[in-house]
């Protein structure tokens, strides 16, 4: 047999087994998986014994080089995908927004044309509607077609002239039964909080303030709107940075009806609360939209991960300086809202997730590799270690571990949210379709190597 590298001995494990043998590749995918592989044209053997040989983990829910609150994102497309292979994530969904005057497919192309030449993994993109029209229906079928098959619709940001209504949400859910999309909804009440960040600009409470004006109920209220939205219209939604327990509590009750809702949740909404926003110099740095809650919401995201109703981990990777961060000069509504994330996905639910034993480790496969791959449309290309896979694979020694320093990550940014925490999980070999990308933990590929990748509508998870 004919291989470019076979990956030997390692402990091979998927969202629904492990087993140890090798991994034979050619051109690019996963071509034969067995025991004691040989290639008769001298393959480049990587020693994988005593390791975890993972498929490579999907983050769908990342902005790269964002115009966002009165500046870009820090992590362009090509620090953010060699931030993502660092951290064992091979494939990335970012977004493109719609042109308001040609429509969603001018966006997709000039989204397109901005990452094509950065990318150092694969990509691909939601469509982001902002402005519904007649005309923007009929075309959500011409992106599916083209293989975008995810509108991101906004229930906020009214003045940045991003936000749906009712009424277009509504018509989206509708056009996604006919076609099998999915709606990708950022759930908050914005009229509602408007009212309560008022209130507390006026109080002079700091970057707390962006905690005080987001209750539970802002997000909680938004999920089961859309959610009766999807109900009555049998569309597909799929609830992005799900941050409080409430959320949980009403996809669970949306899934128990069999409505066709999924959700996803963030590190910094498992692991981080609101303390972090109480450092009177620094709070301010932690501040995303949906904002951290606090521990009890870390306590029912787990759970919903555990049970299953929550069932992705993204990062919504939307990278600030601090000096770009600083530009709140004390008023919580002007903080450029986001936190870099991408590089640590997997080894923060890795360590808290798995080594807390939670989970096993064919659960932190499914949540961070095969569900995404299947609830958005990659499966079996991504997500999985299977023949006729593409080769992306990750190779973690279980024992290794690193302390957290941002000085050290790939990333643009001057911080981490984690600075001096512990993490496993980090790979220590990353391969995007057969390529070595991460070696020896250090990144080896080359901007450019990841190529656009067209999706199905999404499939069933079992
Ligand atoms: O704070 C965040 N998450 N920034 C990105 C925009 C969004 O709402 O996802
Ligand atoms: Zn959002
Ligand atoms: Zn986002």
């Amino acid at each position: 047999m004919k291989l470019d590298t076979i990956v030997k001995g390692g402990t091979i494990t998927t969202a629904s087994e492990s087993y140890i043998g090798d991994i034979g590749i050619a051109n690019g995918k996963i071509v034969a998986l067995g025991r004691d592989l040989q290639s008769d044209n001298g393959a480049n053997v990587i020693d994988a014994k005593g390791k975890q040989v993972l498929p490579g983990a999907i983050d769908v829910h990342v902005h790269l080089q964002l115009p966002f609150c009165g500046t870009v994102s820090a992590d362009d497309f090509e620090s953010g995908t060699r931030a993502a292979a660092r951290g064992g994530v091979t494939t990335v969904i970012d977004f493109a927004i719609q042109d308001v005057d040609k429509g969603l497919m001018a966006g997709i192309e000039k989204r397109m044309a901005e990452a094509d030449p950065k990318v150092a993994v694969d990509y691909s993109l939601h469509s982001i509607i902002i402005k519904w029209s007649d005309k923007i229906e009929k075309e959500m079928k011409k992106v599916v077609d083209s293989g975008i098959p995810s509108f991101k619709m906004f229930m906020i940001y009214e003045k940045e002239g991003w936000q749906s209504d009712d009424a277009a949400l509504f018509s989206a859910l509708s056009e996604s039964a006919n076609t099998g999309a999915t709606i990708c909804v950022h759930a908050e009440s914005e009229r509602v909080m408007n009212v309560l960040i008022k209130r507390y600009l006026q109080q002079k409470v700091g970057a707390y303030g962006h905690v005080l004006s987001r209750p539970n109920f802002i997000e909680e209220e938004a999920i089961q709107r859309a959610i009766k939205w999807t109900e009555v219209t049998g569309g597909r939604l799929y609830i992005v940075h799900m941050s409080t327990g409430e959320g949980a509590d009403q996809v669970k009750i949306g899934q128990s009806k069999g409505i066709h809702v999924h959700a996803e949740t963030c590190p910094q909404y498992l692991v981080l609360n609101d303390e972090v926003f109480k450092d009177k110099k620094f709070g301010h740095l932690w501040a995303t939209c949906p904002q951290i809650k606090k521990a009890k919401d870390n306590q029912r995201l787990w759970r919903g991960l555990v049970d299953g109703e929550v069932r992705v981990v993204s990062t919504d990777t939307c990278t600030f300086t601090k000096t770009q961060k600083a530009m709140w000069n004390g008023d919580f509504t002007k903080i450029p809202f986001g936190m870099p994330g991408v590089e640590t996905l997997l080894p923060s639910v890795y360590t808290a997730g798995f080594k807390e034993g939670l989970f096993s480790l064919n659960h932190l496969v499914k949540l961070v590799c095969t569900n995404p791959a299947k609830i958005m449309g990659l499966y079996p290309h991504k997500g999985t270690i299977a023949l006729g896979s593409d080769a992306d694979v990750i190779i973690i020694d279980p024992k290794k571990s690193k302390v957290i320093d941002y000085k050290e990550l790939d990333t643009n940014c001057d911080w981490s949210p984690f600075q001096n925490w512990k993490m496993f999980g980090f790979p220590d070999v990353t391969l995007s379709r057969g390529k070595v990308v991460v070696d020896k933990g250090k990144f080896v590929g080359k901007k450019g190597h990841g190529k656009f990748i067209k999706r199905r509508p999404q499939m069933p998870l079992e």
